[in-house]
């Protein structure tokens, strides 16, 4: 991308869900990519190359999230640890769901995992807390124990890295766009309320049907996105339509 797409001030938020390195061709109603590489070593090294060249462009104290599976992430770990400078990974979310195909000598593959990293400087973070599991309710109602140590079970627990609570986009999903691995938008309104403040520039490189954009959009970030399928660019469009003038109001 070229730079002077990007905010001179800086970047505060960097979403990246690339193609997995699955080898295949992904095909929807909606649109499709390639996903097809000579081995996972030039995959690897082509998606380190990406994060390396955006890196510059992110404020100090910004973060990159980078969303992959159990094929590639531990290679991509080791790279950008080497190539982000001043950058530290301070979480790997593991996404877990249902659905989906079952192997039948394999326990089936049923988690992604995002990659957090930060870049050196004074980074936002906002906790999140999720409510306490329906029978730790019903005993710490009860319990003089958790009278005395007044634990808010109204309040919540802090949400985890571990992520079990937000389904995938299936074919009856009410979001579900026909387009290949459009991704839930709750997943992205939970990392965009978590790692950036209102007003935040958000940038996805492969915002596919731009569940990125619409969920800042909706959280008031700006945002900026980019993919090189036309399909992608019109569909995402047409859902970031009732956004668009409000978009270019925040327009720096
Ligand atoms: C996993 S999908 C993104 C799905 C998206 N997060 C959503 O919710 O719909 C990956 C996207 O990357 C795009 N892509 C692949 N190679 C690209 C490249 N070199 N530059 C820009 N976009 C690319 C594909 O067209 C595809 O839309």
């Amino acid at each position: 991308m070229a730079a002077s797409l990007l905010p001179a001030s800086g970047v505060d938020l960097v979403y990246l869900d690339p193609p997995f390195g699955t080898g295949r061709r992904r095909e929807g109603q909606a649109g499709a990519y390639a996903d097809q590489w000579k081995g996972s070593g030039q995959h690897v090294s082509w998606l380190a190359e990406c994060c390396e060249r955006l890196w510059p462009a992110l404020r100090a104290g910004g973060t990159l999230w980078l969303h992959l599976d159990a094929r590639s992430v531990h290679h991509l770990r080791l790279a950008l640890d080497r190539v982000l400078v001043d950058g530290t990974c301070r979480n790997e979310v593991v996404w877990c769901y249902n659905g989906g195909g079952v192997p039948r000598r394999d326990f089936p593959r049923k988690h992604d995992l995002l990659l957090r990293y930060v870049k050196k400087g004074d980074w936002t973070f906002h906790a999140i807390r999720r409510p306490y599991k329906a029978n730790t309710q019903a005993v710490g109602r009860h319990s003089t124990r958790a009278k005395e140590t007044a634990i808010d079970l109204d309040w919540g627990t802090p949400q985890t890295d571990w992520w079990a609570d937000i389904p995938t986009v299936t074919g009856w999903s009410p979001e579900r766009l026909g387009y290949p691995t459009q991704k839930p938008q709750a997943l992205l309104s939970r990392l965009i309320a978590a790692t950036s403040n209102p007003n935040d520039v958000v940038v996805d490189l492969f915002m596919g049907s731009g569940t990125t954009l619409l969920a800042a959009a909706s959280l008031g970030r700006r945002y900026l996105g980019v993919d090189n399928s036309k399909a992608a660019c019109d569909l995402a469009a047409r859902r970031l339509a009732p956004w668009q003038a409000a978009a270019w109001d925040w327009a720096p």
